[in-house]
């Protein structure tokens, strides 16, 4: 492991900092539509946390998750895995993240990965991605076509 992973992983943030920010975050959620707001906190590989919110649009289809925009904001500036996720929204339940961000996720994670799913008071679950979305569609399963 090179000296800078190694700085990465021993300043990993507490599940509890991301799980604050992923609440906190919420309220830049852009949510005329559905009034739900979602907030996304993630601690990427170069070391630094990225936030984002839901951002709706008049065509529903158009909407973008929360956990989307912290995706792109992250990969666009430069990192390469998604070392832990929190998320969070106005529910009194854990916030499970849909079906196209589990897929857009696995792109940039581990199996392994944890996400802390938590409620609007940041009381959350953990969970590893590979419970969220065994047996995703990756890279590897076109393989054989090539
Ligand atoms: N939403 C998220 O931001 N993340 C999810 O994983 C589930 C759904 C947003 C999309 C939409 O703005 C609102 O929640 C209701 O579906």
């Amino acid at each position: 492991m090179s000296e800078c992973e190694n700085e990465v992983l021993n300043n990993i943030p507490e599940a509890g900092e991301l799980v604050r920010l992923a609440v906190n975050i919420r309220e830049k959620a852009y949510a005329p539509y559905s009034g739900f707001h979602v907030g996304a906190a993630l601690f990427a590989d170069n070391g630094k946390i990225y936030t984002g919110c839901n951002v709706e649009n008049a065509s529903y289809g158009a909407t973008i998750c929360a956990e989307r925009t912290a995706i792109v904001k992250a990969i666009s500036d430069g990192a390469k895995k998604i070392l832990a996720i929190a998320v969070s929204s106005d529910s009194n339940l854990p916030t499970m993240p849909c079906g196209i961000c589990r897929q857009v996720l696995s792109e940039f994670c581990s199996p392994d990965m944890p996400l802390f799913l938590s409620n609007k008071n940041g009381e959350y679950k953990v969970f590893t991605f590979d419970e969220l979305l065994p047996h995703s569609f990756k890279q590897s399963d076109m393989e054989d076509v090539k």
